[in-house]
């Protein structure tokens, strides 16, 4: 990475394009449906300007306003001022170099009270910083939590949406570019019910795969008028959502258009395909949120939910009622613990301590590799089914080896701060569990991958894995299997968690395949299933009319016709 690159990711520097900025300044001012002597618009980390020119450029010769903006970066704040004078007058707008998060905050207000401190915007527009707090070090992101009273996991967009909420005046709108992962994650959970607390939500754009913008993350667009109190839960609002579809329905009927903006100005739902040949699954409808805090917020409209209350209403239990989704284990040193080839190490350590890792790269739809899989150098066993570390003096060649990599190993501060051994995993899980059958699949993939796996491997960290202990809770894992690797399944986890990356990559993560529904284990259907699985699982080739028996047999699983 060059060190202009560095910058950009600590800063979370990626301006918004004429484009958007446009499209984002034409919402806001649809939204507006109030009168103001005098509009005060921010822009809470300017950049170059982009969001601010845009709406300027459109209500310049309409309103009489004043323009404020905030940058911590010298450079973009020059173009800033340059571009911005270049369109209006020099005393219509003022950018500062400050440090919005620290302005922000100048109160004794508990921004989750009723009472808000500042509330001089009419309109905010912004397109704040994305960086993980990791990247923000450890101190720094601490310091923020605090200041804004965040726990868990947080982006440096959460701090930003509280602190222009504090900005803003009642009634007022905030129209904000973000992530789009705050929507449907579990650590997104307390930004989304600020955002419910404080706005009536008018819309809600997630703008998926379109790189409409030329960020690592997807981005989605708030659109927001701050509430007068927080008492009334905010109504369903409009929302939008448009994903590449790589592998479009051919009986589907597909609109040609000129490009994604003009995808974004329909009212129907629909597969679009744009000039450059690229096809889009749009949809529009009401946005579902609740209060529940582990609720994310549901993008499906009303096919889609009788669809989904039907697939609810032949549920016999979720998946994380009866098990619990493991992620795999984490070394935080994988260049010493983790070996295709042990044997070309200057030091073989002991065979006790190599055990077979399954990986995402084993793992195939109704298989894994394990025969030459990655070996890890794992130093812990089960006693009386807890977990326990090997005393390392007792396997002198592994010891030999790991002493090699002693300064690297004892870096890892938070297993040295944990009273752990200088040797162990980060992430070791419970070593008891490798023995029984497991559903293995990876953390990201474009299709569905849940293997069965006898083998006693152990799990590497990029893949989830679901324990069967008994013999009905394996015929339970098998049912699992076939539902989660059914075409049925590959829609309600798109519409019940809609957490797509780029390329068509999906995210399986625990929170989702916990709430997956599993219809009644004594049906005909769900036996049937776990007769198609067990060959699938046997089975290499020609598996094609196998799968179509068993999406079948899911759809009558959960009541639908064929
Ligand atoms: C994603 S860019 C967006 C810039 C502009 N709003 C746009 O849409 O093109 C975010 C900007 O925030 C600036 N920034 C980062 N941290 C900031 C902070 N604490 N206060 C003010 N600006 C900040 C960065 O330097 C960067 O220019």
């Amino acid at each position: 990475m060059n060190t202009q690159e560095v910058t950009v990711k600590n800063s979370g520097a990626t301006f918004t394009p004429p484009a958007l900025a446009n499209y984002l300044s034409d919402k806001i001012l649809k939204s507006i449906d109030f009168a103001s002597e005098k509009y005060t618009v921010l822009d809470p980390a300017c950049g170059d300007g982009a969001l601010l020119s845009s709406i300027a450029g459109k209500i310049e010769n309409s309103f009489d306003f004043e323009l404020k903006g905030y940058e911590t970066n010298i450079d973009y704040l020059i173009e800033a001022r340059n571009s911005l004078s270049a369109i209006i007058e020099n005393n219509r707008f003022k950018i500062e170099l400050q440090d919005f998060l620290e302005i922000a905050m100048q109160s004794d207000n508990d921004l989750f009270s009723e009472n808000f401190s500042q509330e001089y915007a009419d309109i905010v527009i912004a397109n704040p910083p994305y960086v993980r707090t990791q990247i923000l070090g450890a101190e720094k992101s601490q310091q923020i939590a605090k200041q804004y009273n965040l726990k868990g996991k947080i982006d440096l967009y959460f701090p930003f949406l509280i602190g222009m909420t504090n900005a803003l005046k009642k009634g007022g709108i905030l129209g904000v570019i973000t992530s789009n992962r705050y929507l449907t994650t579990k650590s997104g959970a307390e930004i989304r019910n600020f955002l419910i607390e404080n706005y009536d939500i008018i819309e809600v754009i997630d703008l998926g795969d379109t790189k409409l913008f030329d960020a690592a993350v997807l981005p989605a667009i708030f659109m927001g008028r701050k509430k007068a109190g927080k008492k009334q839960l905010s109504a369903p609002c409009h929302f939008i959502k448009i994903y590449e579809e790589f592998n479009p329905d051919k009986t589907c009927p597909v609109t040609k258009i000129n490009d994604v903006y003009d995808i974004l100005s329909k009212e129907n739902s629909g597969l679009y395909a744009t000039e450059d040949n690229r096809v889009f699954n749009y949809n529009v409808g009401l946005l579902k949120h609740s209060h529940i805090k582990t609720d994310i917020w549901q993008m499906t409209n009303d096919i889609e939910n009788q669809w989904i209350e039907q697939i609810r209403k032949n549920t016999a239990f979720y998946i994380g009622d009866k098990f619990k989704v493991r992620v795999g284990i984490k070394s935080c040193a994988d260049n010493v613990f983790l070996n295709e080839n042990w044997d070309k190490e200057p030091i073989l350590p002991e065979d006790t301590l190599l055990k077979p890792l399954i990986s995402r790269e084993n793992i195939q739809r109704w298989s894994c590799e394990t025969a030459n899989c990655l070996k890890v150098l794992y130093p812990h066993y089960s006693q009386n089914g807890k977990r326990a570390v090997y005393e390392i003096s007792e396997y002198p060649k592994a010891e030999q080896y790991l002493n090699i990599h002693k300064k690297q190993l004892e870096a890892r501060e938070y297993v040295i701060q944990a009273g752990r051994n200088w040797y162990e995993m980060w992430v070791p899980q419970n070593p008891a569990y490798w023995k029984f059958p497991k559903l293995v699949f990876p953390d990201i993939s474009i299709e569905a991958q849940f293997s069965y796996d006898e083998s006693g491997s152990i799990v590497n960290g990029n893949c989830y894995w679901i324990v069967a202990q008994t013999g009905q809770e394996k015929e339970l894992l098998l049912l699992i299997q076939g539902i989660a690797n059914s075409k049925l399944m590959a829609q309600y986890h798109d519409l019940c968690f809609n957490n797509k990356l780029y390329s068509g990559r999906r995210r399986y993560l625990s929170q989702y395949i916990e709430k997956y529904p599993v219809p009644d284990p004594t049906s005909p259907y769900s036996l049937e299933i776990i007769e198609i699985v067990k060959k699938l699982n046997a089975q290499k080739n020609n598996l094609q009319s196998l799968e179509e028996e068993l999406n079948i047999n899911v759809l009558n699983a959960f009541g639908f016709k064929d």
